[in-house]
């Protein structure tokens, strides 16, 4: 579904070049749920944002379904981004001052989606996520686990196909962690390829495929 193709990628700065990538190459499936680890500074976060169509790679090719997704025009690939990838972070990034259910429902606005209908699709997600109890609190009034659930939520509330979490449980504790994993977990089960980076080894074995990037 997802192919990364002799993907490279170096930073310039002032003078000198650095290269984080250099010929990378991987195919992601459907309902995949890989772990992608190694040490810090490898390009984990770099190869994530390539392949959800977030940067450019210097060189090489992420085909989505077969396209080549950084030779749409602009407003094709935030399309693409906004309809088949859910991004979920390390800090949750969800707005102050929209609740949980609203901070769900965004994402699905923003494509010019019906208000009735999103706000019936981000209570179910709400309620997977075991937080329906919790729709009407502002970010500020949850907890950090429960941040990160309405995240992960918010990250689903377009039907992506791609969910791809950069130490989405950081944050978290080993309880919170697992809540988090369960529901990423879940959603591969479904049919979602689910790409997490994580340094936990605990939520790394959970996967079925490991992607290990070293530094070069
Ligand atoms: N925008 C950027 N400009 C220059 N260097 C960058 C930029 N983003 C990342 N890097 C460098 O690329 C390397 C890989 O970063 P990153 O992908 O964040 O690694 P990881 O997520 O595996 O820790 C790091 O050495 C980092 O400093
Ligand atoms: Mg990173």
């Amino acid at each position: 579904m997802l192919e990364l193709k002799d993907i490279s990628k170096s930073y310039t700065i002032g003078e000198n070049t650095l290269t984080v990538l250099d010929g990378f190459n991987e195919t992601i499936n459907e309902g995949e749920l890989i772990a992608l680890v190694g040490p810090s500074g490898a390009g984990k976060s770099t190869l994530l944002h390539i392949a959800g169509g977030l940067d450019a790679p210097s060189g090489g090719q992420v085909l989505f379904e077969g396209r080549s997704i950084y030779s749409l025009k602009e407003a094709e690939l935030n399309r693409y981004r906004g309809s088949h990838v859910g991004f979920v972070f390390q800090s949750h990034y969800l707005l102050d001052d929209f609740t949980a259910l609203e901070n769900i429902m965004l994402p699905r606005l923003i494509l010019g989606g019906d208000k009735k209908n999103a706000e019936k699709d981000a209570k179910a997600l709400i309620e997977s996520v075991g937080l329906s109890d919790r729709a009407g609190h502002f970010p500020s009034e949850l907890s950090g686990g429960e941040q990160q659930r309405v995240a992960v939520a918010r990250a689903l509330v377009n039907g992506p196909k791609i969910l791809l979490a950069d130490e989405p449980t950081g944050n978290l504790d080993r309880g919170n962690s697992d809540a988090v994993m369960d529901i990423l977990a879940s959603l591969s089960e479904k049919g979602v390829s689910v790409v997490i980076v994580t340094h936990d080894e605990a939520l790394a074995s959970r996967c079925r495929r490991r992607i290990r990037l070293e530094k070069i």
